[in-house]
């Protein structure tokens, strides 16, 4: 069975190398160190039978015993896929290539002291627990009191004690350990907690999936302090559960809408508008480039109307949804979403087809936010403790 397993990971860690997600060296290793199988003990898989519902999918429930794993799960654990582990509320070990992208993003060094929103499995404090090495330090904090139970004895058992899993809402973070090298969230945020701003040493960063539209529309932010600024630029993109507790918000779209529209029959597919042409394209080629660009232009220059970027879609409370697919835009709501995405395609053209990188964030607390600012490049998004300032360079 060692066998099985250790030719598994190291297939594992393969097809993640191939996918462009692990990049250096220390990562590999770390991915090739920890087990996820052993911090498993349940899944919840896909099946239009299950018993359970959960964010718009039925699953059904399934035992894994680490010590004598079940060979067809073992597939499973160590494949591209998120794993279900908990449901209402729900928890998961997140996507692979995600959370290999997240570690690289956050180029932990060894000693670090972090800070991670979301404990779920484990996983992922493991893997930076690797990188940090025994001088190093982590704090993983999850708001399910059974998710700790589980996670802190399978990490004990899988040789991770060091690591401090704490039951409480993560919008407090934890300041008995801080100051911070890193503050990551593996969770989908729709603002960005003072408190992790408070403890967060001043040379660190945070990594932050933070909601720019729908739930589960959840570019990641990179925040770092300048002076008394905080001040952010978007890296990557990510589709996480949404946080619960303090920062959560009732959410619109929520999974349950995106899942109820998209499985119904549009009212008419339209041919696409030429801008789109390119951005649908690019969705089915490897660079996907003008796909990710126009994506946070969606999420703020569209009044966050991002409704989900797989496929890039389109929501309106009112009006309803449009869907850009390769062979047209699918509407299933008023004709004139169609109009109102075509405008933005043209305002992104006229802007130069703006990246992620030529978008400057500033996040200011609400209390002292001042006035305003106005500009042709410049738009604001108002969150509950911060107003975050979208600045086109
Ligand atoms: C996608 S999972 C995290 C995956 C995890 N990092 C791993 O490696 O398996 C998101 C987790 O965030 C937790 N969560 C939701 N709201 C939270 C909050 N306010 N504070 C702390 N954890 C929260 C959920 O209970 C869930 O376990």
């Amino acid at each position: 069975m060692a066998q099985v397993v250790s030719d598994t990971v190291r297939q594992y860690v393969k097809e993640l190398k191939e996918r462009g997600a692990i990049k250096t060296r220390q990562v590999e290793c770390a991915f090739l160190r920890v087990e996820r199988h052993k911090l498993v003990e349940w899944v919840y898989l896909k099946d239009d039978k299950g018993e359970f519902e959960c964010e718009g999918w039925r699953l059904a429930k399934r035992k894994f015993d680490p010590r004598k794993p079940d060979l067809e799960l073992l597939k499973i654990i160590y494949s591209m896929r998120p794993l279900s582990t908990r449901v209402n509320p729900p928890s998961s070990s997140s996507e692979p290539t995600l959370v290999a992208n997240m570690l690289e993003l956050l180029e932990l060094k060894k000693g670090m002291n972090v800070l991670e929103i979301g404990a779920g499995t484990g996983y992922n404090a493991a893997l930076m627990q690797e990188i940090v090495g025994s001088s190093g330090h982590i704090t993983t904090i999850d708001i399910q009191d059974d998710v700790v139970e589980q996670t802190r004895r399978l990490l004990q058992a899988s040789g991770y004690a060091e690591i401090e899993v704490i039951a409480t809402d993560g919008a407090e973070g934890f300041p008995e350990n801080a100051p911070y090298d890193r503050v990551i969230a593996t969770v989908g945020c729709p603002d960005v907690s003072p408190r992790w701003a408070e403890q967060l040493g001043s040379n660190g960063f945070m990594l932050i999936p933070l909601q720019h539209g729908a739930e589960g529309f959840n570019p990641l932010v990179h925040i770092w302090k300048e002076e008394e600024r905080l001040l952010g630029k978007f890296v990557g993109l990510s589709g996480f559960m949404s946080i619960q507790g303090k920062l959560g918000i009732e959410q619109k779209p929520s999974f349950e809408d995106i899942a109820r529209i998209c499985s119904r029959k549009p009212k008419a597919v339209h041919p696409l508008p030429d801008i789109f042409k390119e951005i649908a394209e690019s969705w089915e080629n490897k660079g996907r480039s003008e796909f990710i660009s126009f994506l946070p232009f969606m999420g703020i220059v569209g009044d966050k109307k991002a409704l989900s970027f797989n496929p890039p879609s389109f929501w309106d409370g009112e009006k309803g949804a449009a869907i850009v697919a390769q062979d047209g835009v699918a509407l299933y709501g008023d004709e004139s979403l169609l109009d109102d995405l075509k405008s933005l395609g043209e305002l992104w053209e006229r802007f130069g087809r703006p990246g992620f990188l030529a978008w400057h964030l500033e996040f200011l607390p609400r209390h002292r936010a001042g006035e305003i600012p106005e500009g042709e490049r410049t738009w604001v998004i108002e969150r509950r403790f911060f107003r975050e300032i979208a600045r086109l360079a």
